[in-house]
């Protein structure tokens, strides 16, 4: 037994340092941001190129048995190696071949301590605080993160890997995280050419569905409320049949803000890109507005082809950011309504005081008119939900159960790595 295999005591169980995810953030995809963490000399004895040379091994040739020799033909070819130093916590390494994007390329790769490597490339403020909080996340489970930065390189021959520092800008790619199991294959299921993605969360998917059991529930029960569409006529003894679905709104109401509750707290902590503060607001910079154009000229059909994005697109995501910010004035304008009821508690006092400025009919009408463009928008999102599903062929529908949609391989969305 090797010095990088740990033994459990008492068991025949055999667990040793292995890569347990990747994590891309810019151009490479996971397969590949594992093979440049893999850039390592050959005959190395470090724990973690055996890690990394076994994750490469199981992803491309099915197969994570063997001792690292560091000639597979899976491992990309290191013409030159600068080990990482007290000084400098990253090793430097030019590597030939590197096949991404649609070419082959040549490129410098830092590798290493993931602070250090942050600090020596570049990135963009959301790609970087992506990788620090999902390291942050395995880390508080005493696992071990190495960043991963590449520089393109026209000639290597030219270059030793001493000289890189100087030779262009390094762009940061992820995070590889190492810990203590048993090495599984960190490849993504493809079929047929298309590669399966883990979109939604289960804490998104479980959201959704419970927005649309209450937002049914609320539907109902507040038009009836409005117009009580059932029953006996009101001439006639009605029982507390009013009673009973003011009180089933009620409970709905307060579940549902505790459900914004929740996917408020989810947008601060959450360690997926689709789930985070940033991704409601869609436009950054130059490139989002060409791309919003582009989405509308392919929604127009006056271009074959719009900006592809694994996420919402920048029209998309508006839509979306604005349904949230009415459902926002809709809690707000029945909470105003519900604080009627109480006018001795100073909590209600505060949440009704709009009904000061416009009066009661006019927050009634306005509670009910958002209802009506809530039913609105539920009418599009379905439509373009099978529609999109059934030109793209992606799995959006079923995405919303079992979280995966299927993307063409070798495609790279706006919004993501290389999908691979
Ligand atoms: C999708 C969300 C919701 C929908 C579609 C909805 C719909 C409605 C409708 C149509 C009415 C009748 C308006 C009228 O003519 O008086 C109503 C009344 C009301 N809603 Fe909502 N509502 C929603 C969320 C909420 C929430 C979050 C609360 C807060 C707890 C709330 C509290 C109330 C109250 C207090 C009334 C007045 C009941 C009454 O006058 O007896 N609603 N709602």
């Amino acid at each position: 037994m090797t010095s990088q295999e740990i033994t459990h005591a008492g068991t025949h169980n055999r667990a040793r340092l292995c890569v347990i995810s990747s994590l891309p953030v810019d151009l490479v995809g996971s397969e590949t941001l594992v093979r440049l963490a893999a850039a390592a000399p050959k005959g190395s004895i470090d724990p973690v190129d055996h890690a990394l040379y076994r994750a490469v091994k199981l992803v491309f040739e099915g197969d994570a048995c063997g001792a690292y020799n560091g000639s597979a033909q899976s491992l990309l070819e290191v013409e030159s190696f600068d080990p990482a130093s007290s000084q400098r916590k990253y090793s430097l390494a030019i590597v030939r071949g590197v096949k991404f994007g649609g070419r082959s390329r040549n490129v410098a790769v830092m590798r290493g301590d993931l602070q250090s490597v942050l600090e020596a490339s570049k990135s963009s403020g959301s790609d970087r605080a992506l990788a620090l909080k999902n390291a942050g996340a395995h880390i508080k489970l005493g696992r071990r993160c190495m960043g991963v930065a590449i520089a393109d390189i026209t000639d290597v021959s030219q270059v030793s890997s001493k000289e890189v520092l100087t030779t262009g800008e390094f762009r940061f790619q992820g995070v590889v995280v190492l810990g203590i199991g048993d090495q599984k294959c960190i490849k993504s299921p493809t079929r047929g050419g298309y590669t399966r993605i883990e979109m939604w969360p289960a804490a998104l998917r479980v959201q959704h569905w419970l927005n649309v059991a209450l937002i049914v529930a609320m539907s109902v029960t507040g038009y009836y409320i409005m117009n009580p569409f059932f029953g006996p006529p009101a001439s006639e003894d009605t029982g507390y049949l009013m009673g009973l679905i003011r009180y089933i709104h009620f409970i709905s109401g307060f579940a549902w803000i505790a459900l914004a509750l929740w996917r408020l707290s989810l947008t601060m902590f959450a360690t997926t890109r689709q789930m985070q503060w940033r991704s409601l607001w869609p436009i950054y910079g130059v490139d989002d507005v060409k791309n919003l154009f582009g989405t509308v000229k392919y929604y127009l059909f006056l271009s074959k082809h719009g900006p592809h994005y694994i996420g919402h697109n920048a029209l998309q995501q508006l839509t979306y950011t604005s349904i949230y910010v009415l459902c926002i004035i809709q809690i707000l304008s029945g909470l105003a309504l519900y604080g009627l009821y109480d006018q001795y508690n100073i909590l209600w006092v505060v949440f009704s005081y709009p009904v000061h400025w416009i009066g009661i009919p006019n927050m009634r009408v306005l509670h009910a008119m958002i209802m009506f463009f809530i039913w609105v928008f539920v009418i599009f999102h379905v439509y373009f939900a099978f529609r999109a599903d059934a030109l793209e062929n992606h799995g959006g529908i079923s995405a919303m159960i079992n979280g995966g949609v299927w993307v063409p391989t070798g495609t790279k969305p706006i919004d993501a790595p290389e999908i691979e």
